[in-house]
Parts: structure tokens; C-alpha cells; sequence
């Protein structure tokens, strides 16, 4: 009886964790829809020289290998290991990311808000 109960919960969690998932980046690429201007946000990555530290897929030349890949940003659980990944907190995170990991290689780069929210858009719409 013990072995079936056990079994029963392997198969509750086969079943319920890729559910969850599933839920959570519908609900991050849904959210990014709202939160800002997706095509806008690959120029600004550009403008402001994210490129020079991140590969990000879609943004001519954006090649570089100091920071981490910016690919499939919205199925990340986390952004630099510390914040939860939601749209809220990658702005923070790209407007001062020093203020969540001090002394880490990325500097703030003055962005404002909607800029910010543009950048956070594209980086969930990269599949
Ligand atoms: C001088 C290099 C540099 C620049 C310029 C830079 N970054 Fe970063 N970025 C990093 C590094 C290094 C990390 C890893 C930080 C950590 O994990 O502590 C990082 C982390 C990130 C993360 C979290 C990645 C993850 O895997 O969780 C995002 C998102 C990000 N950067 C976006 C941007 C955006 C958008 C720009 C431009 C506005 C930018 N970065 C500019 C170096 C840079």
C-alpha cells in the first residue's frame, strides 16, 4: 500500500509540474504583451550596448559572451539566480542591477522606465 501511495505522488508530480510551467510562461508572455513595446525593445538593446555583453537571439550582432545568453528568457525561473523572473522584476533588474547582485559586471546604464519596458517585452517574446 505504502509502495502505491508513493507511486501515486511520482505520477501527481510527472502530471502537475509541467502543467505549472506551462502556466507560468503563458502567463510571463502574456504579461509581456502588456508591459511594452517588444520591437522597440530590440532596438534600445542595441542603443544602449547590451550587445557588447549578451548574445540575444534577433538582435543583429548582439554576440557577446560576458553576461549570460538572453535566450529563452521567459522560461527561466530566475533572473541572475536572485529575483524571481516576472515583468516587474527584470525592469528592476535592467534599470539597476547592481542594487540585486553588487559589484556583478552588468552596470546600470541610466535607462528609464519605459525604455526599460520595452527592453522587458523583447526579452520575453525571444522563444
Ligand atoms: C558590461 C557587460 C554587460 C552589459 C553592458 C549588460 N549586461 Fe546584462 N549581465 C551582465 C552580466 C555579467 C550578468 C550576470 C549577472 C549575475 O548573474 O550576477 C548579466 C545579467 C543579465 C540578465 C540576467 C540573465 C540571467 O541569465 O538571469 C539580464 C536579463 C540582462 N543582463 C540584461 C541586460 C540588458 C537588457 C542590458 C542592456 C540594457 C544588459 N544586460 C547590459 C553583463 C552585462
Amino acid at each position: 500500500m505504502r509502495g502505491g501511495l508513493t507511486l501515486l505522488h511520482s505520477w501527481t508530480v510527472l502530471l502537475v509540474l509541467p502543467l505549472v510551467s506551462a502556466c507560468t510562461q503563458q502567463s510571463t508572455q502574456t504579461a509581456a504583451r502588456q508591459i511594452g513595446n517588444a520591437s522597440r525593445g530590440a532596438g534600445l538593446i542595441s542603443w544602449y550596448g547590451c550587445s557588447a555583453c549578451h548574445s540575444v537571439p534577433g538582435v543583429p550582432g548582439a554576440d557577446a559572451l560576458v553576461g549570460p545568453p538572453l535566450d529563452h528568457f521567459s522560461h527561466r525561473g530566475y533572473i541572475a539566480g536572485v529575483l524571481h523572473n516576472s515583468p516587474d522584476n527584470l525592469v528592476m533588474w535592467i534599470r539597476n542591477p547592481q542594487k540585486f547582485v553588487p559589484g556583478n559586471a552588468m552596470p546600470a546604464l541610466g535607462i528609464d522606465d519605459r525604455d526599460a519596458h520595452d527592453i522587458a517585452a523583447y526579452l520575453y517574446s525571444i522563444e
